[in-house]
């Protein structure tokens, strides 16, 4: 049976993605989980620098395929909150990819309509770093083609923490009460406030796990498991895995209506 794509409480954002005909099933929004670059330098004999830099090339492909397959919103994860505790010089690697990517990309994404947001915690980052970031966003904000979001120093609890200090925050503050708190409210404070929740979450590389990454937005997400290293990642694996995705039958909790019929 056809996937059922829409999720009825998922807005498409005020930017709208355009180009859509009315009543065509919005855009999708995939997550990807980026990994295996260690891996994949392993097995080549090389350092895992090489690994994450090979790893943007993948992402750079990846971008490109994805408005082609019906996707309006992709967000990445690059680094996360527990990255920090790999050894300093891969740590110094990774916080580089970020200025690799967008000097060699920026124009390129600018010029084809994709507004590029980086998820995460700026603290921590280096100033030169937050520049380029803010930048990118800057330079991209007008955009609506296609969204981009990069989660880099990103953690789901982290981001889940924040959202519920800054409402509380405003209850001490007497500009909200506890009582206006709901889940459409909630979401509006997390970094993924403007995109749609993911409707499939992607992890390549073998590994079968979430690692803190949209915790909440992910609720009713489908998962799709690749056996594919992230840098050897490209448009056959996205399509493979929006094949799998769209053989699954999606109920949000409820049943569907042939199903009720036949308990009647
Ligand atoms: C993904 O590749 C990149 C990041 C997590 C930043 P890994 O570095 O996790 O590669 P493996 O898992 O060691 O192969
Ligand atoms: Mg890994």
């Amino acid at each position: 049976m056809a996937a059922q794509n829409e999720n009825p409480s998922a807005g498409v954002p005020a930017s709208g993605l355009s180009g859509r005909a009315a009543g065509s099933p919005r855009p999708l929004h995939v997550a990807i989980v980026m990994d295996g670059n260690g891996r994949w330098a392993k097995q080549r004999g090389l350092p895992r620098t090489l690994g994450h830099r090979a790893g943007v090339e993948a992402l750079k492909r990846t971008v490109a395929a994805a408005p082609d397959l019906n996707i309006g919103w992709l967000t990445v994860f690059g680094f996360s909150t527990e990255n920090w505790s790999r050894p300093a010089a891969e740590v110094s690697e990774l916080m580089a990819l970020p200025k690799r990517y967008f000097e060699s990309d920026i124009v390129r994404l600018e010029r084809d309509g994709v507004r590029v947001r980086v998820l995460g915690q700026r603290e921590g980052l280096s100033p030169d770093l937050v520049r380029i970031i803010e930048d990118a966003q800057a330079r991209t904000a007008k955009n609506d083609r296609f969204a981009l979001n990069i989660a880099f120093n990103y953690g789901g609890q982290a981001d889940i923490v924040e959202a519920a200090r800054r409402f509380a925050e405003e209850v001490a503050a007497g500009r909200a009460r506890p009582e206006d708190l709901d889940t459409a409210l909630f979401s509006s404070r997390l970094a993924t406030a403007e995109s749609p929740p993911p409707d499939v979450v992607i992890r390549p590389s073998g590994e079968q796990r979430l690692s803190n990454f949209l915790l909440w937005e992910s609720a009713y997400a489908e998962f799709v498991f690749q056996d594919v290293l992230w840098p050897d990642y490209g448009p056959e694996h996205l399509k493979a895995a929006l094949q799998a995705f769209a053989g699954r039958e999606r109920r949000y909790g409820a049943v569907l209506p042939d199903d009720v019929l036949a308990a009647g």
